[in-house]
């Protein structure tokens, strides 16, 4: 029988709706892909995506170096390896997070397809369905992706302008406790959160660990931003207080996210355990990438390479940041990252993000609405903008336009004295950019 392709992408009739694992009901499509279709349009500025920009990166040297190592030791380089990852990345890696002030060893990481396949297999040996994981609000999309196919209860703590509030973590932990859950970690992006750009200070970082410890409550810290901070040396990891954090780290943002490798340092049981969980999912993790990145650290300038990043990021944000202060209306926030890609805006009142995304890719804008960002339906008055790919031009233009479907929004309620679409009613703000 002849099949359109209309017929195949048509998923309504699926032959296998009843056979699905229930763990299926939990996979969302992210909210973020299903916008870049339109986002890539040339004649909309898209301030959605968080694609890094590698246009800088030195490519005739890097592919004369790869072409060196696939000559002199194809063999290896394209045969199956380690469950852990080869050594040699690994005690790579070793020095990357001593940047941060980690002391690690290399027998205590595993190398995964990007820190994303960190977020799956440390879910994957730690959660049952049902379980509880605490998340930043708001918190990275593809994590709360992750923990939600594991079809565990991602519970937000509300969190301020350095972070996530000790004391509000304690509290949460202590009602969750109350009602008979089980809390299985702390979920944190503690340097230039995505999506919020907030970085916890060191102090924030210190109490935060010491709620945990005396709540016994893992904490799991992703830290692919952390080397690209803009303004002042990087604040140490949570790991480095504390060798019972697990640790995830990534080459995507600060070389190339395409030979997708990232780790994870953890404990050494949980270690062991997040090797066989890696052997059942991959047998190995790509052995050729992990070739192609520890070439990359031996042979190219890749302390260099990071401030070269750093000063296009850095501009960047600083047009984002003088672009919003010149066109925002009146009865709107935003955050100030210190790194990082990401700024996350708070509306005016009674304005919803959702509601006006088509208002926005009309006036040729995209950008990403809060709710992506909440497990929990919170983020309506929220949207986060990038700043990391467009040039400085196109983002002044894309804040531009930004500001304009706002304001249209707002002449809109005030012309016909409504709400353009309904808000949840929120908490009054704290001190600092309301990030509930
Ligand atoms: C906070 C955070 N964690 C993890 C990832 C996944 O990165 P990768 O799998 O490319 O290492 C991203 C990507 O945007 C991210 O922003």
């Amino acid at each position: 029988m002849d099949v359109t392709d209309q017929e195949r992408h048509d998923t309504r009739l699926d032959r296998f709706v009843d056979s699905y694992a229930e763990r299926t009901n939990g996979m969302r499509v992210s909210a973020v892909r299903a916008l870049f279709a339109v986002a890539n349009r040339p004649e909309i500025v898209s301030l959605a995506g968080g694609m890094p920009n590698i246009k800088d990166l030195p490519l005739d040297s890097i592919a004369a170096s790869m072409a060196e190592m696939v000559a002199t030791n194809g063999t290896q380089v394209m045969q199956y390896g380690s469950g852990q990852g080869e050594l040699p990345i690994r005690e790579q890696i070793v020095e990357v997070m001593s940047l941060e002030g980690i002391t690690a060893h290399p027998d205590d990481i595993v190398i995964t397809a990007g820190s994303q396949q960190g977020l799956d297999l440390v879910t994957r040996i730690f959660c049952d369905p049902g379980d509880v994981v605490l998340a930043e609000s708001p918190s990275y999309v593809g994590a709360l992706g992750t923990f939600l196919s594991y079809q565990t209860e991602v519970v937000h703590i509300a969190s301020d302008a350095d972070g996530i509030d000790p004391a509000a973590l304690r509290e949460t932990a202590a009602r969750l406790r109350a009602e008979g859950k089980r809390i299985k970690f702390l979920y944190t992006i503690p340097n230039y959160n995505n999506p919020s750009g907030v970085t916890q200070p060191l102090e924030r970082r210190r109490e935060v660990l010491q709620v945990c410890e005396s709540e016994g409550i893992l904490v799991v810290e992703d830290n692919p931003y952390g080397l690209l901070s803009l303004d002042a040396d990087p604040i140490p990891a949570m790991r480095s207080f504390d060798d019972n954090v697990i640790y995830l780290g990534s080459f995507s943002k600060t070389f190339a996210p395409g030979f997708r490798v990232g780790w994870v340092l953890a404990p050494h049981a949980v270690r062991e355990k997040l090797v066989l969980a890696q052997e059942s999912a991959t047998l190995c993790p790509p052995v050729f990438s992990q070739f192609a990145i520890s070439n990359y650290l031996s042979t190219q300038d890749w302390k260099g390479q990071i401030r070269v990043f750093k000063d296009m990021y850095r501009e960047r944000r600083d047009t984002m940041l003088a672009a919003l202060e010149e066109y925002m209306p009146e009865g709107s926030t935003w955050t100030h990252p210190a790194g990082g890609f990401f700024v996350w805006v708070t509306l005016p009142e009674g304005v919803d993000s959702q509601a006006m995304l088509p208002r926005g890719v009309d006036a040729r804008v995209a950008f990403v609405p809060g709710p992506a960002f909440y497990a929990d339906g919170g983020g309506a008055r929220n949207v986060r903008l990038s700043y990391c790919f467009p040039t400085s031009d196109r983002i002044q233009l894309g804040v531009q336009r930004f500001a304009g479907v706002i304001r249209n929004e707002l002449e809109v309620m005030s012309t016909f004295g409504v709400r353009v679409s309904p808000t949840k009613s929120r908490r009054a703000p704290g001190p600092g950019p309301d990030l509930s």
